[in-house]
């Protein structure tokens, strides 16, 4: 297993660039602040787990496949392919968080997966990887952050012809606890957008990937629903999400949103247990179109 680190918190941008008119919430550097801070209890809420896998048991995948795992994170998807592609695939894994890459590369190590290559950078440019070289592309709940038409096209230039892109979202709106935080945030001036927005509807999904060289495109509607809530994690989530958004709070506001959160999540809980606990996601699957791509 290899691993590319540029920096203590942040990994390689260079040459990055684009002219489309797309954007992301974060820049890389937040990203990577959010999710090395984010990386030791990541893999404790096993919803992650649960959601990655179900977007790799949706992908067409052989053995033999060679992988790119977009923005990896803790692991869960690229050890999940590991078990689909074999001993003779091969899987980049990609983050731009070292800390989440440190969890990834212990997790592999436990479980012995020799073919999984991890990579700290950007994937949404990707400059070591030969075009037309990749069999699939699986990014799982990673492409919210990402200038999603930036993401895609870079996919497609990697990907063989006919090879396969996934990705996972959530729909608008989903999950409660973000909903819940936002109103929360809200009525302290704090103005957070739903990041799942962009991507969250079966036609965005379709519209995104037929204008940046995909066809045959499916979107499979699906509920991943939190089985134990963990109100600390899940408060944890969006606070840190939320603070490299928004102008900080001081640590008395910010305490009081913390109780706010908390009350109004246990009262959800208490009166629409399924509602508190469902998460409504998509997953998006389609095939590099067999044209040439200029
Ligand atoms: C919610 S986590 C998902 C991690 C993993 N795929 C999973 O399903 O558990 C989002 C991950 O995306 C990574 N990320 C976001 N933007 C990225 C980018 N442009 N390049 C590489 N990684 C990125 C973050 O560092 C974080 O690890």
């Amino acid at each position: 297993m290899t691993s590319r680190r540029r920096t203590e918190t942040s990994c390689s941008r260079a040459g990055r660039s684009s002219e489309l008119a797309d954007a992301s919430l974060y820049s890389l550097d937040q990203i990577a602040e959010i999710f090395n801070a984010r990386a030791p209890r990541y893999a404790h809420d096993d919803w992650h787990r649960r959601y990655a896998e179900a977007l790799v048991a949706v992908t067409p995948l052989a053995p033999g496949d060679r992988v790119i795992d977009a923005a990896t994170g803790t692991g869960f998807a690229a050890r999940a392919i590991a078990q689909r592609v074999g001993p003779d695939g091969r899987i980049v894994a990609v983050d731009v968080s070292p800390g989440m890459l440190e969890q990834a590369r212990a997790a592999a190590a436990a479980a012995g997966l020799e073919n999984i290559d991890l990579l700290c950078d950007d994937a949404t440019n990707l400059p070591s990887v030969e075009s037309s070289s990749i069999d699939a592309v699986i990014c799982a709940a990673g492409l919210l952050y990402m200038p999603v038409p930036t993401a895609l096209l870079e996919w497609a230039r990697v990907l063989k012809p006919d090879g396969v892109v996934a990705f996972s979202t959530m729909r608008s709106g989903s999950p409660a606890s973000g909903r819940i935080f936002r109103d929360c945030a809200r009525k302290r001036g704090w103005q957070i957008p739903d990041p799942s927005e962009g991507l969250g509807t079966p036609s965005r999904c379709v519209r995104m990937l037929e204008e940046t060289g995909f066809d045959r495109v499916q979107v499979i509607p699906d509920r991943v629903d939190v089985e134990r809530a963990d109100l600390t994690l899940a408060w944890e989530a969006n606070v840190r999400a939320a603070a490299a958004l928004v102008p900080a709070l001081d640590r008395e506001a910010q305490h009081a949103l913390r109780e706010e959160f908390l009350d109004a999540m246990q009262q959800e809980m208490a009166t629409d247990p399924a509602g508190a606990s469902r998460v409504e996601v998509l997953f998006a699957i389609a095939r590099r179109t067999l044209a040439t791509l200029s």
